[in-house]
C-alpha cells in the first residue's frame, strides 16, 4: 500500500508539498498549530497568494465538490500520528531577534508533538532550512521520545521551491536531495517521490550534514551571484557603464550563465537574507567563519542598494523628502507573490517615509501585507494613483502590469517626469520618448 503521508506546518512550504504530494496520488494530512490556517485550507483556500495553489488544493481537499478527497487538514497532533507513514516537517526557522542565527523553536516544537504521537513505524522527514547539525539532533531527541523507538527514522529532504514557481518547482523539482541515515528512509523517500523520479529528476543521496549544507550552500550561491552583478552595477555607475550589458554580455559564457544576473535593489525575502547571515552564525559555531566572511560583504552589497536608491531618490527631488511626494510602484520582494517579508521595496518607502517623504505605495497583490507591516505610509488602488502628483516615481518590484504601464498615461498624473527603475526591468526607451528623465541602477544616465 502506497505510504500515507502528513505534512506539518502549512504556510508557503507546507502548503504547497501537501497539494503536491495529493496531486502525486497519495492520501495527505495537513497539520498547522494555527487553526485559522487550518479552516481556511479545509475550504480549499490559500492563505497566501501563489499562482496555481488554489486551484490544486480544490481538486484534492475532501469534502469539496469534484474533489479527490485525498487531502485534509487537521490540528490534532494524535490524528497526524496515527495516520502518516511519512511525515514531513515544513515549519519556517526565521531569524533569531537581534542575531544572525535562525530561531528553531518552531522545528524542535513540532518535531517534540510529532514523537509524542508516534506509535508505530514512521519516516520523519524534515524539510525546513535549518543550521548543519539539527538532523543529527533532532534524530536522537526522536529516539528518546518517540514511544515506538527505533522504528522511528529521520530524513533530511530540503526544498529549493521559489516563491511565485512553487506548484511548478515540487511537482517538478529540478533535484530531490535526501539526507538519510540508513536504506529504509532511502527506499521510502524514493517511493514518494517516483513521479519526479520517473520524469528524470536527479535524485542526490547524501549524509545528514551534507543535506542540510546543500540547502544553505545553494541559497548562498545565489545570493552571492546577485551581489556580484550588483557589485557590477556600483562600478557601471562610476565609470559610466551599462550592466545591463555587461550582464548580458557576460551570460553568454554558459559557465557564468544569465540567470541570478539582475542588477537593481537587490534581494529580499523570508529566504536568501536570513539563509545567509544564519550560515555564517553557524559557521562560526563550528570554528569554520572564516570560510564564510564573504557572505558578510554579500550581505552589506545587497543592503548598499536599498540605501542608494533612497540616494537617487532624493537627488531626483532636488535634495531633500521634506514634503515630497514619492510614488513606489511594488512592495513585495518579487513579482508573483504577496511575501513582503525583508522586502527592499518597504525598506526603500520607509526610508524616504522616515526622511519626511510623503510616500504613496502600490502593489497587485501584497498591499494588505504590506499595510500591516507599514501602516504609516500610504496605499493607492491603482498604480496611477500611486503615481499622482508624485515628484519622483520608483519602480522597485518587477509586476507584469508595471512593464504595461503608458509612459504618457502616467506623465499626465505626475508632478514631475522622473523615474528610476530599481529592478531595470522597464523600457527606458519608450519612457525617455514621452519625456522622462529615466535613471536605472547600474545604468548610463541618457
Ligand atoms: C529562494 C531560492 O531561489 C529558492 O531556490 C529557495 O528554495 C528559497 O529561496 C527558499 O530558501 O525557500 P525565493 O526566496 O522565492 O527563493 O526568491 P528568489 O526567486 O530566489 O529571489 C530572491 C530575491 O532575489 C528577490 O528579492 C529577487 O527580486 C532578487 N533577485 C533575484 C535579484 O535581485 N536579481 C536576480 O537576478 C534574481
Amino acid at each position: 500500500m502506497a505510504p500515507r503521508i502528513t505534512v506539518i506546518g502549512t504556510g508557503y512550504l507546507g502548503a504547497t508539498h501537501a497539494a503536491a504530494m495529493a496531486e502525486l496520488g497519495f492520501e495527505v494530512l495537513g497539520l498547522d498549530v494555527d487553526p485559522g490556517k487550518i479552516e481556511m485550507l479545509g475550504r480549499g483556500r490559500v492563505p497566501m497568494y501563489e499562482p496555481g495553489l488554489e486551484e490544486l488544493l480544490q481538486k484534492h481537499v475532501a469534502g469539496l465538490e469534484g474533489s479527490t478527497g485525498r487531502l485534509r487538514f487537521t490540528t490534532s497532533w494524535e490524528e497526524v500520528g496515527e495516520f502518516g507513514d511519512v511525515h514531513f516537517v515544513c515549519v519556517n526557522t526565521p531569524q533569531k531577534h537581534g542575531e544572525y542565527a535562525c530561531d528553531m523553536s518552531y522545528v524542535d516544537a513540532a518535531v517534540t508533538s510529532l514523537a509524542a504521537v508516534l506509535h508505530r513505524p514512521a519516516l520523519v522527514v524534515g524539510k525546513s532550512t535549518v543550521p548543519v547539525g539539527s538532523a543529527a539532533r533532532l534524530a536522537r531527541l526522536l529516539a528518546e521520545l518517540a514511544p515506538a523507538g527505533d522504528d522511528v527514522e529521520l530524513a533530511w529532504n530540503p526544498e529549493f521551491l521559489r516563491e511565485g514557481f512553487a506548484v511548478q518547482d515540487t511537482l517538478h523539482p529540478d533535484r530531490i536531495v535526501v539526507g538519510v541515515a540508513g536504506e529504509h528512509g532511502e527506499k521510502l523517500l524514493r517511493e514518494v517521490y517516483a513521479g519526479p523520479i520517473g520524469e528524470g529528476t536527479p535524485f542526490v543521496v547524501a549524509d545528514y550534514p551534507t543535506a542540510e549544507l546543500v540547502k544553505t550552500a545553494a541559497n548562498s550561491f545565489l545570493a552571492t551571484k546577485i551581489s556580484f552583478i550588483n557589485a557590477m552595477a556600483e562600478v557601471c555607475e562610476a565609470a559610466d557603464g551599462d550592466v545591463v550589458k555587461l550582464a548580458e554580455a557576460i551570460g553568454h559564457d554558459d559557465r557564468i550563465g544569465k540567470k541570478f544576473l539582475r542588477a537593481g535593489v537587490g534581494f529580499g525575502g523570508g529566504c536568501l537574507p536570513k539563509d545567509i547571515r544564519a550560515f555564517m552564525a553557524r559557521a562560526g559555531e563550528l570554528g569554520a567563519d572564516q570560510a564564510l566572511t564573504f557572505l558578510r560583504e554579500v550581505d552589506s552589497i545587497n543592503m548598499r542598494r536599498r540605501a542608494h536608491m533612497v540616494e537617487l531618490a532624493r537627488e531626483a527631488v532636488g535634495g531633500s523628502f521634506l514634503g515630497q511626494r514619492v510614488a513606489v510602484l511594488g512592495a513585495t520582494f518579487k513579482p508573483d507573490s504577496d511575501d513582503v517579508r525583508d522586502s527592499p521595496a518597504l525598506n526603500v518607502a520607509g526610508q524616504i517615509h522616515l526622511q519626511g517623504g510623503q510616500v504613496t505605495v502600490y502593489d497587485p497583490k501584497g498591499m494588505d501585507n504590506a499595510r500591516r507591516l507599514f501602516p504609516t505610509l500610504a496605499y493607492a488602488p491603482s498604480a496611477l494613483e500611486a503615481c499622482r502628483g508624485a515628484r519622483v516615481v520608483l519602480h522597485l518590484t518587477e509586476w507584469g502590469e508595471f512593464r504595461e504601464l503608458d509612459p504618457a498615461a502616467v506623465a499626465a498624473v505626475v508632478a514631475d517626469r522622473h523615474l528610476i527603475d530599481g529592478r531595470n526591468a522597464l523600457d527606458a526607451a519608450a519612457w525617455r520618448d514621452a519625456g522622462w528623465t529615466f535613471r536605472a541602477m547600474g545604468r548610463p544616465r541618457a
